[in-house]
C-alpha cells in the first residue's frame, strides 16, 4: 500500500473525475473512496480515464453502517465493485463501528469471506478503537491490516496509534491536514516550516510519515496535490517531531466524531 495516497471526499460527477484524473496524473496511486462519499462511480471513471494501468493503482472503498449485516455487507462490496467497474478492490474498510448498533462483528465476518471469495485482497476497518479491535481478534482471530483514523497535529492519536503498532496494524490518518482548519495557521508549525524552506502542509504531511503511519489528504488543485506529494525530499528532528506532537489537544477533533459514541449510516 502506498504510504501517501488520495482522499476523495466530496469529489464527485465529471469535475469530481477531472480532479481525480489529474492526481493520478500526478503520481498519486492509493484513491480512498467510500459508499458513503457516492462517488464510487466517479472514482472508476477517473480510473478508466487515466491510462494507468488498474494493477498500479490502490483503491479502497468502505462499508457503510447500514448494510453491517453478513449478506448486505457482501452485496455492498459486489454492488461497490460494480459502480466502479472493477474485479477486486484493493482494499476494502468498515467505514465506522457504530457501537450502539453493535453489527461490525458480522461486517468483519462478510469482509473475511469477501477476501477469501477474492472480491478485495485487503481488509481493514476506520475508527475502530481499541476494543472494537480486540472483540474482531476474539470472534474471529482475522486482525484488521489497516485501521483509518482521524488525525493530525491538533489530535495525534498516540495511544491508538501504539495500540495498532503493536498489533501490526497500519494506521493510516483521515482529515491529514485536519480539513485545512486553523492547524494550518499554527505558529509552530510555521516557524519548521520556513525553516526547511516548505509550506505548513507540507511539514504536517511529513511529520505524519515520520510516526509511520500513511497519508490520504484530498485537493481539488493541481498545485496542491503536487505540494501534498513533495514530502520525500526532507527530514524533521526528532525534536521537531516532538514539538509537533505535543500540539495535540484533548478537544482536538475536526468534528467531535468519537468512535465510542457517533454513529454514521
Ligand atoms: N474514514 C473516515 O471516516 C473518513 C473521514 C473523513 C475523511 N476521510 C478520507 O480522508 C480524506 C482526507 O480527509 P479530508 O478530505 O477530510 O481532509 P484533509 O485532506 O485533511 O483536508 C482537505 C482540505 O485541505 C485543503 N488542502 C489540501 N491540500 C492543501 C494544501 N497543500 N494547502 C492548503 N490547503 C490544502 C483542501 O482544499 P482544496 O481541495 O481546495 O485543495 C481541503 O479543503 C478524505 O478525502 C476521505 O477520503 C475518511
Amino acid at each position: 500500500m502506498p504510504t501517501v495516497g488520495f482522499g476523495t471526499y466530496k469529489l464527485n460527477g465529471t469535475s469530481g473525475a477531472n480532479v481525480i484524473v489529474q492526481a493520478l496524473q500526478n503520481g498519486y496511486r492509493l484513491l480512498d473512496a467510500a459508499v458513503n462519499y457516492e462517488n464510487e462511480g466517479t472514482v472508476g471513471q477517473a480510473i478508466a480515464r487515466s491510462f494507468v494501468p488498474r494493477e498500479e493503482i490502490f483503491v479502497t472503498s468502505k462499508l457503510p453502517g447500514r448494510h453491517h449485516r453478513y449478506q448486505e455487507a457482501i452485496t455492498t462490496i459486489q454492488e461497490s465493485l460494480f459502480r466502479m467497474q472493477l474485479d477486486y478492490f484493493d482494499l476494502y474498510l468498515i467505514h465506522w463501528p457504530n457501537p450502539k448498533e453493535d453489527l461490525y462483528l458480522e461486517a468483519w465476518q462478510a469482509l473475511i469471506d469477501a477476501q477469501r471469495f477474492g472480491l478485495v485482497r485487503s481488509i481493514g476497518v476506520s475508527n475502530f478503537l481499541p476494543e472494537h479491535l480486540l472483540r474482531l481478534k476474539k470472534a474471529t482471530g482475522v486482525l484488521p491490516v489497516v485501521n483509518q483514523v482521524e488525525l493530525h497535529p491538533y489530535w495525534s492519536q498516540p495511544e491508538q496509534r501504539k495500540f495498532d503498532q503493536e498489533h501490526q496494524i497500519v494506521t493510516q490518518a483521515w482529515s491529514p491536514l485536519g480539513r485545512a482548519n486553523a492547524v494550518l495557521q499554527e505558529p509552530v508549525i510555521k516557524k519548521i516550516a520556513q525553516k526547511h524552506h516548505k509550506t505548513v502542509p507540507q511539514i504536517i504531511l511529513r511529520w505524519e510519515l515520520q510516526l509511520g503511519i500513511g497519508i490520504i489528504p484530498k485537493s481539488s488543485s493541481t498545485g496542491r496535490q503536487k505540494e501534498n506529494l513533495a514530502v520525500f525530499d526532507f527530514d524533521l528532528s526528532p525534536e521537531e517531531v516532538t514539538q509537533i506532537t505535543n500540539l495535540d489537544q484533548a478537544n482536538g477533533r475536526t468534528k467531535n466524531q468519537d468512535p465510542a459514541i457517533y454513529q454514521e449510516f
